[in-house]
């Protein structure tokens, strides 16, 4: 995990935010203890981490670090719809795993769990696949706005009903880059 520039150096970026929810320094801290429960649970398991781009990008490099023992990873990638469509539950696999996950142990890890439909879909697709057990760890969590109910072994934070940019997280494909977690002005974030 490299160490994190101060937020005034992301420049315009920064001054979108009206509010830091999580410093980059909490959110260090929080991955180190989830990747060191995630290490003595999966002992001996050589866990395959299975991630889905590109949100979970900075999460899962520096979870990786923060696991000590053997891992393998993979990802997926879905495409993504209106709204509308993501409500109904649809979610389209743009690019699929290339490891076979049949007797694997699956960490299933996301950025986000918001609604919970684009999980419920994946988990569904990846158990016909027979792995030997699958779990998730999402660093954000929103339960207010759970549609569907999902068993996440590992939560970072929960979080309120709001929209939140940074560590992965994007408005209009941009602030990913954050290294922290806050909130847009509104006079930017218009839904
Ligand atoms: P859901 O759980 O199916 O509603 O979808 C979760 C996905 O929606 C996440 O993986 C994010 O890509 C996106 N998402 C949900 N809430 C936020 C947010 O507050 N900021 C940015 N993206 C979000
Ligand atoms: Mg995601």
């Amino acid at each position: 995990m490299i160490k994190s520039l101060p937020p005034e150096a992301y420049g315009e970026l920064n001054e979108g935010i009206t509010r830091v929810l999580f410093t980059a320094e909490a959110i260090e801290a929080k991955v180190y203890a989830l990747g060191k429960q995630i290490s003595a649970d999966y002992n001996g398991r050589f866990p395959l981490l299975v991630g889905v781009l590109n949100g979970v990008v900075p999460f899962m490099a520096d979870l990786l670090r923060a696991i000590t023992i053997p891992v393998e990873v993979d990802y997926l990638a879905v495409a993504s719809y209106s709204a509308e469509t993501r409500a109904r539950g649809l979610v389209r696999l743009e690019k699929d795993l290339d490891e076979t996950i049949k007797d694997r142990h699956i960490l299933f890890v996301e950025d986000m769990v918001d609604t919970g439909l684009t999980l419920n879909y994946l988990l569904q697709n990846l158990r016909a696949r027979e792995p030997a057990s699958i779990e998730v760890c999402t660093l954000f969590n929103k339960p207010r706005r759970r549609l569907i109910n999902l068993p996440l072994k590992y939560i970072g934070f929960d979080l309120p009903d709001r929209f939140v940019v940074g560590y992965g997280l994007d408005y209009r494909g941009k602030y990913r880059n954050l290294p922290f977690l806050g909130l847009l002005k509104p006079e930017i974030f218009n839904p």
